[in-house]
């Protein structure tokens, strides 16, 4: 029993790992592939947090999902494999030379007919879902793309979203840097102030979940 959240070391990690992680084949070859881009690779989820958002998709029974920040489509892959062959996801993307990445892999994993990418800021294209009469249509929304533009994609998300549909914010615990006073960046402010707009934001029902590097959970209500 403990009355707070373990930390991990690297044994237990590693055992967490050994245990409980299931990374279906094509995800890890995209995660050695994405490995080769170098310091770049940090971007892309843990596969554990691919699989929880996999698990998340499979128990809220989302059919159309909505992805800011798509790099080389490791987090799209493992939701498109969790979706039901119906299921739909749009993902948003700045970068034409990643996202070639991610569509080699979703056409390898057989799941490339349910992803539409959209390249352009994501700014941009949620406006355009919107004016394309799409609000309140997605089952689950994951944000993680530039940090700067971080509240502005939860406001359009919680457009976006059906009441009762998730919205997944990706880095809340910015490898700890939010909570170092020292720490005056404008990517830790912006996620800084976000989270303590999240904490007190009645539109939605939330969790901040320490997976990865932290994973907000805020169901609209
Ligand atoms: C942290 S990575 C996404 C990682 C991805 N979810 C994964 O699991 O591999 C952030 C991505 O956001 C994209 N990005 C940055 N600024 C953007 C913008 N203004 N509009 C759309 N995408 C943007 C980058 O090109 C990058 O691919």
């Amino acid at each position: 029993m403990s009355p707070r959240t373990i930390g991990m070391d690297d044994r237990l990690y590693a055992y967490y790992r050994a245990t409980s992680v299931r990374e279906p084949a094509v995800l890890a070859r995209l995660r050695e592939q994405t490995a080769a881009l170098g310091s770049q690779a940090s971007m892309q989820i843990a596969p554990e947090q691919g699989q929880f958002l996999a698990l998340l998709v499979e128990l809220t029974g989302a059919v159309r999902l909505l992805e800011v920040g798509t790099f080389t489509g490791y987090s799209a892959l493992a939701c498109a494999l969790a979706l039901p062959p119906q299921g739909r996801l749009i993902c948003c993307d700045v970068s034409e030379e990643w996202t070639a990445v991610a569509r080699r892999y979703w056409a390898e994993a057989g799941v490339a007919g349910r992803i539409e990418l959209r390249l352009g800021p994501a700014l941009d294209t949620l406006d355009a879902l919107l004016a394309e009469g799409l609000g309140e249509t997605f089952d689950m929304v994951f944000i993680d793309a530039d940090k700067p533009n971080y509240d502005a994609y939860y406001e359009q998300a919680l457009r976006l979203v059906r009441p009762g549909g998730l919205v997944a914010l990706d880095n809340t615990l910015w490898s700890g840097r939010v909570a170092d006073p020292e720490d005056t960046t404008p990517r830790t402010e912006a996620i800084r102030a976000l989270n303590a707009k999240l904490g007190r934001d009645d539109r939605v029902s939330l969790c901040q979940v320490p997976i990865g590097d932290g994973l907000t959970l805020a169901r609209r209500r």
